[in-house]
């Protein structure tokens, strides 16, 4: 499987391309409580999608939950960025996994799952953490900190384990939670395997992931 700066998840032998928690509208979400965010991470968004779309060109793209900000969101998109979103999921099979966020709202036409299989893995947005079954997921937005030539960086990553890999969250303006928080327990150990996210690249951190 092959890892992308962007945060997708590129599976070659099943031309399926994976992404997570775009977060369409979030920017537009805070307006409503008096919050200002640049209005633009919708766009971004969408531009990164397609520019990972066309770097792969895949049959399948898997859309693993938190498409949308929330239930409203499609409502408040521009329209240019619906038609783009519309486009995109048109021009290939698209399989929309339910998110918690968005209470499964999907585009008209589409339709949504609460779990995807392909190939013997598990598509979900919130991992099982037990069970030995591979599965992919989203949701936690993982970044790490990490140090190098004695700068400390945060970038977001992929946590992976024998069995279980989470995505980056890849929509603009998402944050991210620190890989050793308490949520990602399941994660702290020495098998685990962090990949960041780099300008261009994605890098291999040190194995081994302990609690902060
Ligand atoms: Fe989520």
């Amino acid at each position: 499987m092959g890892l992308h700066p962007s945060g997708a998840l590129y599976w070659r032998e099943q031309a399926a391309l994976v992404v997570g928690d775009l977060h369409f509208e979030k920017a537009s979400s805070y307006h409503r409580s008096g919050q200002f965010l640049p209005p633009y991470d919708t766009a971004e968004t969408l531009r990164r999608l397609a520019e990972a779309l066309t770097c792969f060109a895949p049959q399948r793209l898997i859309l693993l939950g938190d498409v949308f900000h929330d239930g409203a969101a499609w409502e408040r998109m521009a329209q240019a960025d619906r038609d783009r979103l519309s486009r995109i999921v048109d021009a290939v099979e698209t399989i929309w996994v339910e998110g918690n966020h968005d209470a499964h709202f999907v585009p008209p036409g589409q339709t949504s799952h609460a779990v995807y299989r392909l190939g013997g893995i598990t598509f979900r947005h919130i991992m099982e953490e037990a069970g030995d079954v591979p599965e992919i997921s989203a949701h936690y937005h993982p970044a790490a900190v990490i140090r190098h030539r004695g700068a400390r960086l945060r970038r977001a990553c992929f946590v992976c384990t024998q069995h279980r890999l989470l995505l980056p969250a890849f929509g603009a303006f998402t944050g991210g939670l620190d890989v050793c928080d308490a949520a990602l327990a399941a994660f702290h150990g020495r098998e685990t395997q962090l990949y960041l996210l780099g300008s261009k690249a994605v890098f291999a951190a040190p194995q081994g992931l302990a609690a902060g």
